[in-house]
């Protein structure tokens, strides 16, 4: 696992886009799996300067996205697919049956979450995933628990999580408790991940991703026996962790 720390989240996001650009001009019909949340923001945002200034072409590019909230139509404003058409999609060159999220409004859950899965499988896997992680350790909404899925899946989310999310609802009535998401194996299956994380509020959960031990409290933790992992931080969130994790 490589750990990359740098100054502060506009770097993060500048080097995440980079890595993403070099693997997408290496093989232009790269399979991306692609996070939500407040952290790829800044690196969608890079990406997009980056196609406008021609650098960079979505045109071949498969993307899979980690998860969804159950419950949420593709036009809801807080849905994962519209945050996706909002954040990228729609500025970028990508194509639209090109682009696939678990639908959260389906009623026949396994079966959506098989066909995800084969999917995945039949587009010949993810070449490049991005991760966030959640405060308890979580990525997509693998949340902390005695057991962790393999595949797709439904999860009821963990309180710490629902409270996280419960800043861009109206009242937590509104959040949704519950999502689908790829599950571990999916995650782990990956030829290659990139997990970003910044700020103090994250340095728990990362000391947990960088400790050498392995455990379902910290579903991080199980990147450790991926061989091709980069972690960026930023200063704030390193200076929390033990000098030794990072060097
Ligand atoms: P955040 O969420 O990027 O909004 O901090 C990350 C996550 O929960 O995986």
């Amino acid at each position: 696992m490589q750990v990359l720390v740098v100054k502060d989240y506009q770097e993060m996001s500048r080097k995440a886009a980079e890595l993403f650009r070099t693997r997408m001009q290496d093989k232009s019909s790269l399979v991306l799996g692609l996070a939500t949340g407040s952290t790829p923001v800044g690196t969608y945002q890079e990406l997009i300067q980056m196609v406008e200034k021609g650098e960079l072409s979505f045109e071949k590019t498969t993307a899979f996205n980690l998860d969804e909230y159950c419950g949420l139509g593709s036009d809801h404003r807080q849905s994962y697919a519209r945050f996706m058409q909002d954040q990228l999609f729609q500025s970028v060159d990508i194509q639209t049956g090109r682009t696939f999220i678990p639908n959260g409004m389906e009623e026949d859950v396994q079966e959506e979450c098989a066909n995800y899965d084969a999917l995945i499988e039949k587009h010949g896997g993810i070449d490049l995933q991005l991760l966030g992680i959640g405060g308890n350790g979580h990525i997509g909404f693998n949340e902390p628990d005695k057991s962790l899925s393999a595949g797709t899946h439904e999860v009821q989310l963990d309180e710490r999580t629902i409270q996280a999310n419960s800043r861009f609802f109206n009242s937590m009535d509104e959040v949704p408790k519950r999502a689908l998401t790829m599950g571990m194996g999916s995650i782990l299956k990956a030829k290659e991940i990139l997990l970003l994380a910044s700020g103090a509020n994250k340095a728990e959960a990362v000391a947990g991703l960088l400790s050498g031990k392995i455990t379902t409290d910290n579903p991080a933790s199980f990147l450790q026996v991926h061989p091709k992992v980069t972690v960026i931080i930023d200063r704030e969130l390193a200076d929390c962790l033990e000098e030794e994790k990072i060097a």
